[in-house]
C-alpha cells in the first residue's frame, strides 16, 4: 500500500514523520525521499533484526533518520509531542519474520515454536501452549481470530502435550489438521490458531490500543495517522478508536446513554470512511496484501479542522 500511504500522508519537506513498523524500510524510504530533503523520521520496531534491515536500507539518509528498537507502544517516551505530521502504523509480521522458519511463525515450515517479534524478552508461543489452561488457550483462539473449533483443538493441546511438550511449529500444525480436517477448505485449518498465538506472544492488541493513544499524543494539530490491519480484530479497535476520537461528545460511565453524552470538541477527523483495500495490481503481485485495510485519521486540536 505504499502508493495509498503517500497519498494519505502527504509527505512535505520539512516536517516529522513516525513509521511505528519500521520492518524491512519500504514504507520509511518512500517517506524519507517524499519529504526530502530536510524532512526528519522516526523509525521503531520492536524486531531487532528489522531494526538491522532499516538501519541497513536507510543508510544513505541517516542523518535524517532516528531508528529505535521498541514497540511503537513508548513512542511518546521519546518522540516530543505535537511534533509529528504524520504518523504510520503497518501491523502485523514482515515477510522477513514469516520466510525464517526458526522464528516459528510459518505453520508451512518447520521451526521453534518461538513467534516473539521482540526476542529480548516475553513469553514465547510454546510456553502458552505448554502452560496455559485448555479454558485460556481456547480464549486465545476465539477471541484473537475467531477460531471456531477453539475449545476442541484446546483440549486436544492439554492432552497431547502430556505425552510429549509442544516444541515445533509442525507439531502444532499436525494436532490442528487432525483435529479438524481440511475438508475441502481453501486455506489451512491451523491458519487461525498460529494467527490467535501470534497475536497474544506478542501481545498486539494491547500495543495497538496504547500505541493509537501514543500517536495522537505526538500527532501535530491536522497531523494524519494511518493504520494498516491484516486481521478482523485490529481492524476493529482501529475503527472503534477513530470513531471515538471523532466524537463530539464524552460517554459518561461504561454504557453510551445519549441523554448523559456531555458535549465536547471533537478530537479528530476521521478521513476514510471506509477502509482503503490494496489495488489488484498490488495483490497479484503480492498476494498478502489481499487482507490489507487502511484508515486515516487527522487530529483536530480544539475541533477545529
Ligand atoms: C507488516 S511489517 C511492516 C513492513 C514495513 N511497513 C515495510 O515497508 O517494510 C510489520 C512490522 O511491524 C513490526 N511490529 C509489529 N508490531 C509492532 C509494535 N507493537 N511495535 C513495534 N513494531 C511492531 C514487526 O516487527 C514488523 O517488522
Amino acid at each position: 500500500m505504499l502508493r495509498e500511504v503517500l497519498e494519505w500522508m502527504q509527505p512535505r519537506d520539512g516536517a516529522v514523520y513516525v513509521d511505528g513498523t519500521a520492518g524491512g524500510g519500504g514504507h520509511s524510504a518512500a517517506i524519507l525521499e517524499a519529504s526530502g530533503p530536510t524532512g526528519r523520521l522516526w523509525a521503531f520496531d520492536r524486531d531487532g533484526e528489522a531494526v538491522q534491515a532499516v538501519r541497513e536500507r536507510l543508510r544513505a539518509c541517516s542523518e535524517r533518520v532516528e531508528i529505535v528498537q521498541s514497540n511503537f507502544d513508548r513512542m511518546a517516551e521519546v518522540v516530543p509531542a505535537g511534533t509529528v505530521a504524520g504518523v504510520l502504523l503497518d501491523l502485523g509480521v514482515a515477510s522477513p519474520q514469516i520466510d525464517q522458519a526458526w522464528r516459528g511463525f510459518s505453520f508451512l515450515q518447520d521451526g521453534e515454536l518461538d513467534m516473539r517479534m521482540d526476542r529480548r524478552g516475553g513469553v514465547t508461543a510454546a510456553q502458552l501452549l505448554n502452560e496455559q489452561s485448555a479454558e485460556e488457550l481456547a480464549r486465545i483462539f476465539w477471541e484473537n481470530a475467531d477460531e471456531r473449533d477453539s475449545r476442541r483443538i484446546a483440549r486436544a493441546i492439554v492432552a497431547d502435550r502430556s505425552v510429549r511438550p509442544f516444541v515445533s511449529t509442525q507439531q502444532l500444525a499436525e494436532l490442528v489438521e487432525r483435529v479438524c480436517p481440511r475438508r475441502g477448505r481453501k486455506s489451512h485449518p491451523a491458519t487461525r490458531v498460529f494467527q490467535a498465538l501470534r497475536i497474544e506472544v506478542n501481545d498486539e492488541i494491547g500495543s495497538l490500543r496504547r500505541g493509537l493513544v501514543a500517536a495522537m499524543t505526538v500527532l501535530a494539530d491536522r497531523g494524519r495517522l494511518l493504520v494498516i490491519t491484516f486481521d478482523s480484530l485490529a481492524d476493529r479497535v482501529t475503527k472503534g478508536f477513530f470513531r471515538d476520537e471523532a466524537r463530539e461528545y464524552e460517554v459518561v460511565g461504561d454504557v453510551d446513554v445519549p441523554m448523559l453524552r456531555r458535549p465536547r470538541a471533537p478530537r479528530a477527523r476521521v478521513l476514510t470512511r471506509r477502509s482503503v483495500m490494496p489495488r489488484e495490481s498490488e495483490v497479484m503481485e503480492n498476494p498478502r496484501a489481499r487482507s490489507a485495510q487502511l484508515r486515516v485519521l487527522e487530529k483536530m486540536v480544539n475541533g477545529v479542522e
